[in-house]
């Protein structure tokens, strides 16, 4: 079992001090914090040979680019990818829009389904709603049961011939249900669709292995596993890949420029239009081999030992709050959304934040799940990583319960 003591040495962020109180950070489906060796490997870029790559014969330059493609080779092995078939991006939100905008455009047209979720981020939803819009398709969505997953007994009336795209979050950013992806990409495949994942609060938490699964887009960011923000990566299968173009045009991304035309660089480069965000890509790397040391299933395994603890002594407050999703531990994630009909979630969150405890509130850029599905203006979230123990999930029941004296419930 990982051991989240030793793990917190390497956060600096947790010894800061929150209105007097030591940070309990619960916020990690928002984003994680970072560890010193990520901060370090920053400002080692930036200190001894920030310099731009693919481009420069200095030694600078060779040693930005050989840093900035091992990370690529890390980060794909990590989710068993060949590193041809990862684009750098600016996180899962970029991710999705470039396939839209790019495969979407050209292969989505008038006629065909695109199935998404009811549990999808706007980030999976909204680029879909442009594109159908745009091309003619039709939006359908796999509803959610009460109890928060997936109705999958939904799922061979809802996938036809006509479906082009299947695009569904392999963990809800807002119940933690973990999805049977691989299932539904063999389904979706049976009937000639395509099958795309959100993979942003999937890929820190547990091991993804993109070849096992079978998908053809995959899309996450670094900030959620320990990386720096405005990194991401877009793995698509490499067959789909080759027939697909650029979205973004200029430096970097061609191979021969004419005063008239252009030809393309080799994959995964034509993506990579302009001076990629370097430093990040490098980070990111870190945070991988951070991860890669400690082992996802151990990291997996933590989560769901955390996860555990926490629904069952959250249970002790169930009559002052709604606990959402999946009760078995093993079927989601360590995020737990929950609901008070007395207290505001904006209420709840302030209140926490004074006792130094941070969780997010809000809709969670899920709009339709928590206002439509669950008919909340809002929920409050606690969401656990590596470093998170056991006494700090009894620090937020205890100010859960002066949440409540203090609101005279
Ligand atoms: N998608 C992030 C969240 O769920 C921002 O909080």
């Amino acid at each position: 079992m990982l051991n989240p003591k030793e793990i917190r040495k390497d956060f600096p962020i947790l010894n800061v001090n929150v209105h007097g109180k030591q940070l309990v950070y619960l916020d990690n489906a928002a984003t994680s914090q970072k560890p010193n060796q990520v901060i370090d490997t920053l400002t080692a870029y930036y200190r001894n040979y920030n310099s731009n790559v693919h481009r420069g014969v200095h030694t600078l330059s060779i040693k930005a680019t050989e840093q900035y493609e091992s990370a690529r080779e890390k980060i794909a092995k990590f989710i068993n990818a060949p590193s041809d078939s990862l684009i750098y991006t600016k996180g899962t939100t970029d991710g999705i829009n470039l396939v839209a905008h790019s495969w979407g455009l050209e292969n989505i047209e008038s006629g065909d389904e695109i199935l998404l979720t009811e549990m999808e981020h706007h980030s999976n939803l909204v680029p879909w709603q442009i594109l159908a819009e745009k091309n003619g398709a039709t939006l359908k969505f796999i509803p959610v049961t009460e109890s928060g997953a997936l109705d999958l007994s939904q799922l061979n009336i809802l996938l036809t011939s006509k479906t082009k795209l299947v695009a569904i979050t392999q963990m809800s950013n807002v119940l933690g249900t973990i999805n049977p992806v691989k299932e539904i990409c063999r389904q979706a495949h049976a009937l000639g669709a395509y099958m795309l994942i959100d993979a942003a609060q999937s890929v820190p938490h547990m091991p993804v292995d993109v070849e096992d699964i079978g998908c053809d887009f995959l899309a996450f960011s670094s900030h959620k596993m320990l990386g720096p923000t405005g990194i991401g990566c877009l793995y698509i299968k490499k067959a789909i890949l080759e027939t697909m173009n650029p979205v973004n045009h200029g430096g970097d991304m061609v191979k021969e420029v004419t005063l008239n035309q252009a030809t393309w660089n080799d994959l995964p480069i034509r993506f990579e239009a302009g001076t990629p965000n370097i430093a990040d890509a490098i980070a990111l790397g870190t945070a991988i081999d951070y991860l890669t040391e400690l082992g996802m299933d151990q990291v997996q395994a933590y989560e769901e030992h955390l996860t555990t603890y926490a629904l069952d002594v959250l249970k002790g407050l169930s009559e002052d709050f709604i606990f959402y999703g999946i009760p078995d531990p093993t079927k989601r994630g360590a995020i737990i959304s929950f609901y008070s009909p007395e207290i505001h979630p904006h209420d709840i969150g302030t209140v926490l934040d004074r006792q130094g405890i941070a969780i997010r509130a809000g809709h969670h850029c899920a709009m339709p799940l928590v206002n439509g599905r669950l008919g909340l203006p809002a929920t409050a979230r606690a969401s656990f990583y590596i470093y998170n123990t056991e006494e700090e999930v009894d620090m937020l029941v205890d100010s859960l319960k002066k949440t409540l004296q203090y609101f005279n419930r």
